[in-house]
């Protein structure tokens, strides 16, 4: 994505910075003492039930240790001690059911239904480091799960809701996973959309080649009230479970780099990775960033991230890092156009949203939608906005900040990733004069580089790879069941720094923007999918030989998942005999991994463009998806092939 040269300054506004809670001293103080820094922070947001002495174990690059000897709960630092801290009463949820239901739970009730859950948990035998996967919907069970999980030192996995049972299953074999929980359904565009029926099929009998089943007990949530099968002695309704427990749990201590979760994201080959983060540094970087960067003040700010708890913004922006702070935030389980457009206005408006945390697709179609219907709601009580995901176009940045935010709120454009695990570099709201576009600055405490490929520093206005220079508190500490596959992906290429698989470049004042990634990781709608995967999707279809996809320019969405294949010879004529060839392959994906996977376009081609050595040359395939005359073609073996596949797309 371009970043256009833009002169648009927005200084905080004097109120604004005389109320922040983070001022420019913070850069000071991690500028002086790195370590002492985060030490600092740690003791101040978060409990330890034993205090740590060692800050951070860098002994054995990249595997990272920090607040090693340090033991805490994480769960009673997201709930216990704000109820004992006399904030019991305050709402820790308002949940918006995409139907029009609605529950608020204050933070002793979410601490009540933690301890039942994590009393259900151990009395089914999960304990300390065992694996949960959780298959939920946004709804206020899918948070005590992952709370009621933490608290009892166990490990989840949460799968997000529209990924397929196949998707599911590889999840839950290679995390070895002791229980699913999930629902019926889910409410999704006006209907429910089963879920159940994923884990059914995801657990079926596995035909001997599979891993051991691992799942002892599915803990079914009802809320789409859908029919759905059931398998007695393994499954167990949740209403019937969680309530008839006892309320009193006893929040364990457990060690610093006890893993608190694994995220599956994607990355350049075609098996998503199992991003494991553990707990003290997670959660010290969780609160901090989501204290400074979003300006929290507890006491007063309604807050809601409208992204779903299957990524790491629900992880880190939804559960952990708010909770922590004892925050009140709204989650709403359904789609921003049910039951029709506007609806995320109506729920800002309805709960004096002040803080508003969201993906730049989605405020692009906002845009398309049309000012008119923001403006027709009183979104005054907002006064910050953030963005995550992807580059934020200054285009949307304007419009975001001019229709929503009634032109005064600043914007936090946030940079980070799934294996960041928290806010790297991020503007902070009353100390940054912001620049639409560009997400600025490293948070204090973080160290960042723009480097060329041999690794080398650039100057300012030079394009390269944003790199990690320091070790950081919410650093995963690896890949789930691949220790050498962690140090290939991020470490070998410059030893001692974090490839992030992102091109940045600095401007003339220092800060950064954002240009995309450099790998085969494409940014849809700011979810994470990979080239490789999909492409190893398509060719698991009987019809095709090969695939290759490539993400394209998209107006609304960033990229666009854009397929060409090639069919079997032996296949051609079955495959002449359905109508809609693309629409088979696109169901297919969608099965196999999901439908956020589903190409936008699949082109059936007669060959690929190959260099000399069997390479596929994407670039080219991506001029032709996206219009452009097509480029250099002299490398590949066959030059003829663009020419075929160009006039084959033009009718
Ligand atoms: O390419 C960057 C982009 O999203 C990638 C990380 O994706 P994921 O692990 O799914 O996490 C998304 C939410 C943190 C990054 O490598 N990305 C994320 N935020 C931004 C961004 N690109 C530009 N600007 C951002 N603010």
């Amino acid at each position: 994505m371009s970043t256009p040269h833009t002169h648009d300054r927005f200084a905080p506004s004097e109120e604004f910075s005389a109320h922040a809670i983070a001022g420019p001293e913070l850069y000071e103080e991690a500028a002086a003492d790195r370590l002492g820094f985060w030490a600092d922070q740690a003791r101040e947001l978060v409990s330890w039930s034993t205090p740590f002495t060692s800050v951070l174990d860098w002994s054995n690059p990249p595997f990272a240790r920090w607040f090693h000897d340090g033991e805490l709960n994480v769960a009673y630092n997201c709930l216990d001690r704000h109820v004992a801290a006399g904030r019991g009463e305050r709402i820790a949820l308002h949940w918006e059911g995409e139907p029009g239901d609605s529950r608020s739970i204050s933070y002793a009730e979410l601490t009540e239904e933690v301890c039942r859950t994590a009393n259900l948990l151990t009395a089914l035998g999960v304990g300390q480091g065992d694996r949960v996967a959780i298959y939920l919907p946004m709804i206020p069970e899918a948070i005590v799960s992952m709370l009621a999980v933490a608290r009892i030192g166990a490990v989840h996995s949460v799968v997000f809701g529209g990924f397929s049972a196949d998707s599911l299953r590889s999840r839950i074999d290679d995390a070895g996973a002791k229980l699913v929980i999930t629902a019926d359904g889910g409410w999704r565009k006006g209907k429910v959309t089963p879920l159940k029926p994923a884990v059914d099929q995801a657990l079926a009998a596995r035909g001997g080649a599979g891993p051991q089943e691992t799942v002892e007990h599915v803990l079914v949530v009802n809320r789409g009230d859908n029919v759905i099968d059931w398998v007695p002695g393994r499954d167990l309704w949740w209403h019937d479970e969680v309530p008839v427990m006892d309320a009193e749990h006893h929040p364990a201590g457990f060690p610093a780099e006890n893993p608190l979760f694994i995220l599956y994201t994607s990355g350049t080959t075609g098996k998503p990775k199992g991003i494991l983060h553990t707990s003290g540094g997670y959660l010290t970087q969780a609160a901090f960033t989501h204290r400074t960067v979003f300006d929290l003040h507890p006491e007063q700010d309604v807050y809601w991230c409208t992204a779903d708890i299957g990524w790491i913004t629900g992880h880190s922006y939804v559960v952990y890092g708010p909770l922590a702070n004892g925050a009140t935030q709204v989650i709403y389980e359904g789609t921003p156009e049910s039951p029709a457009p506007g609806r995320w206005w109506d729920i800002i408006e309805k709960y004096r949203v002040t803080t508003f945390y969201t993906a730049p697709t989605a405020v692009r179609s906002f845009m398309k939608q049309g000012r008119e219907i923001p403006l027709a709601r009183d979104l005054s009580s907002l006064r910050l906005l953030g963005s995550v995901g992807e580059p934020i176009n200054p285009e949307a940045w304007r419009w975001f900040r001019e229709i929503v935010g009634a032109g005064t709120t600043p914007i936090v454009d946030t940079w980070w990733q799934t294996e960041t695990g928290a806010i790297m570099v991020s503007a902070l709201p009353g100390v940054t004069t912001l620049k639409p576009g560009s997400a600025q600055t490293p948070i204090p405490g973080i160290d960042i580089d723009i480097v060329d490929e041999a690794g080398a520093p650039l100057p300012n206005g030079q394009s390269g790879l944003l790199v990690v220079t320091e070790p950081w508190p919410s650093m995963l500490r690896g890949i789930w069941n691949d220790p050498e596959r962690f140090v290939e992906t991020y470490w070998a290429r410059f030893g001692d720094r974090y490839v992030a698989g992102d091109g940045a470049r600095r401007d003339e004042d220092g800060d950064v923007w954002l240009l995309g990634r450099v790998d085969d990781v494409m940014n849809v709608s700011g979810h994470r999918l990979s080239t490789a995967e999909i492409e190893s999707a398509l060719v698991a279809h009987e019809f095709t030989a090969e695939a290759a996809v490539i993400g394209a320019d998209d107006e609304t969405t960033g990229q666009a998942v854009v397929a060409f294949v090639i069919i079997k010879s032996s296949q051609l004529e079955h495959a002449h005999q359905v109508a809609d060839v693309a629409a088979v392959l696109r169901r297919h994906v969608g099965e196999q991994i999901g439908a956020i996977a589903r190409p936008r376009d699949i082109y059936v081609v007669e060959e690929l463009p190959k260099t000399r050595s069997g390479k596929i040359m994407r670039r080219l395939l991506r001029d032709v998806a996206e219009g452009r005359e097509v480029g250099d073609t002299t490398s590949l073996a066959d030059t003829a092939v663009m020419q075929t596949i160009s006039s084959r797309l033009r009718h």
